[in-house]
């Protein structure tokens, strides 16, 4: 019976993709598929074969054996692992390359370890098109399995230089998390592409065809980026009639949660993520098609077009200032939460892969990680992207006319206030605090001495 060196389960969009780049890249890989339609339809030349059940399957992988999982994130996870387990021997590899949430993945890499099963919880980025020619890969859980299998995984990866942009971070479920956060600065920034758009559409009144001319320089300037590239390209196109399609696409926002799975721990964690939150609400809030609706007539949905010199260097610095910022508070999720996991997660590696293959890709990206090696954790307060304050001057304009048009920009806005709120030495929090310990006791600490301290506010209280 033939050795195969890995095999691949599940042969949906994202695993049959997987498959023919690890068959494109030499590994004879065992595949086993459920569905008799997509079995069919896989189709690659090379040492491949196609196996009816997960047993023959298993039993035709050399030891340890490797098996990808790429199946839908949630139960059915579970499901393959339960069938698999009893087939599988100590040292064996599973390996989930799915969008699961890292808590399953902490639970897991847990349950197999009992088992003696080296489990790798991988985030795979890129589409459809990246994990056929070469996704970003964000690996967390068995240090063993990684060294064991780890440069399999690097072959089929995303590349820059000769950099791979597959890499381990450390334990349990730290390459999911780095996926989640990865998603949620992907909200974060799709987002602020479609504010951008708004502020050129109503707020400036630019026509369409300018609007996606603008988009389709920025690619040849310090914007350049996945996400830019596929803007110009999602703006150029027509409809059968000559109209750009993206104009009749209905205004309701889809997501599969993996930008809320982000938000929730940036809460749980107490890191503060605006532009992530205002693009998983602005995505939510889009479901009320009736209130916007009511909204329009009841609150008068006029706008005022606005005038703005040099608009385009103007919203070309600030779209690249609100990208940094993106970056910035994803970053500062995963160094907090590597703290308190317990994980070591290298922060200029993590983010390096990131640089090719992944959906937030951007040249952007290489100052990012010279920044967290050269001042650690907080990449705004770099000196690595020259001078921010171009940035900030545009952002700040934009922001004043988005306001002045009346146009809703919520991410566009959230930016500015997390520009400005890193830069207040002094907050305004001791009114809070006065306010806490005013109504219910809550006490407070002092500027000019030390200890905590209760005051009876009002005239009467003792
Ligand atoms: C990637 C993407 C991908 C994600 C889609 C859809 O890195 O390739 O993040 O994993 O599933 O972008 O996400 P939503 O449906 O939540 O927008």
């Amino acid at each position: 019976m033939k050795h195969f060196e890995i095999a691949v389960y599940g042969l949906g969009i994202m695993g049959s993709s997987l498959a023919k780049n690890l068959v494109g890249k030499g590994f004879s890989t065992a595949l086993f598929g459920k569905s008799l339609e997509e079995k069919e339809r896989f189709q690659t030349k090379g040492d491949f074969a196609i196996f009816p059940s997960e047993e023959e399957m298993v039993n035709a992988l050399k030891r340890p054996r490797v098996i990808f999982m790429m199946v839908t994130a949630g139960k059915a996870v579970d499901e393959v692992i339960h069938t698999l387990v009893p087939l599988l021997e100590e040292g064996d590899i599973l390996i989930d390359g799915g969008n699961s949430h890292f808590r399953d993945t902490q639970r897991r890499y847990h349950m197999l370890l009992k088992k003696g099963i080296e489990f790798l919880g991988v985030g795979v980025s890129g589409g459809e098109r990246g994990a056929l020619r070469g996704p970003s890969m964000m690996v967390g859980g068995s240090k063993k399995a990684w060294d064991s299998c780890g440069t399999i995984l690097q072959k089929i990866a995303a590349r820059i230089g000769d950099e791979y942009c597959c890499n381990y971070l450390d334990k349990e479920g730290a390459g999911h998390y780095v996926k989640m956060v990865h998603n949620g600065i992907e909200y974060a920034m799709i987002q602020l592409i479609a504010d951008y758009y708004s502020v050129m559409k109503k707020g400036l009144g630019l026509s369409h065809s300018e609007i996606a001319e603008l988009f389709a320089h920025w690619k040849n300037t310090e914007l350049n980026s996945y996400l830019i590239e596929i803007t110009a390209a999602v703006l150029a196109k027509k409809d059968e009639d000559g109209e750009p399609l993206v104009e009749k696409i209905l205004d309701v926002a889809q997501q599969k949660g993996t930008g809320s799975w982000a938000l929730e721990e940036a809460i749980a964690k107490g890191v503060y993520t605006p532009t992530i939150c205002e693009a998983v609400f602005t995505r939510n809030f889009s479901q009320d098609v009736q209130l916007r609706k009511k909204g329009a007539q009841v609150l008068k949905a006029t706008i005022n077009v606005v005038q703005l010199e040099g608009y385009e260097e103007k919203l070309r610095n600030a779209l690249y200032l609100s990208m940094i910022i993106s970056y910035a508070q994803g970053i500062a999720l995963i160094e907090k939460a590597s703290r308190e996991y317990g994980w070591e997660i290298d922060l200029p590696l993590a983010v390096s892969l990131w640089r090719e293959g992944c959906i937030i890709r951007s040249e952007l990206l290489k100052d990012i990680v010279k920044a967290l090696k050269e001042s650690g954790k907080n990449i705004l307060l770099s000196q690595s992207f020259g001078d921010l304050e171009k940035g900030e001057k545009a952002l700040r304009k934009i922001s004043a006319k988005a306001i002045e048009a009346g146009i809703a920009v919520p991410t566009l806005l959230s930016v500015i206030s997390y520009y400005d709120s890193c830069r207040t030495e002094k907050m305004n929090v001791n009114i809070v605090q006065g306010l806490r310990d005013c109504f219910g006791a809550h006490t407070y600490e002092r500027t000019d001495k030390e200890g905590i301290f209760h005051t009876a506010w009002m005239e009467g209280e003792e």
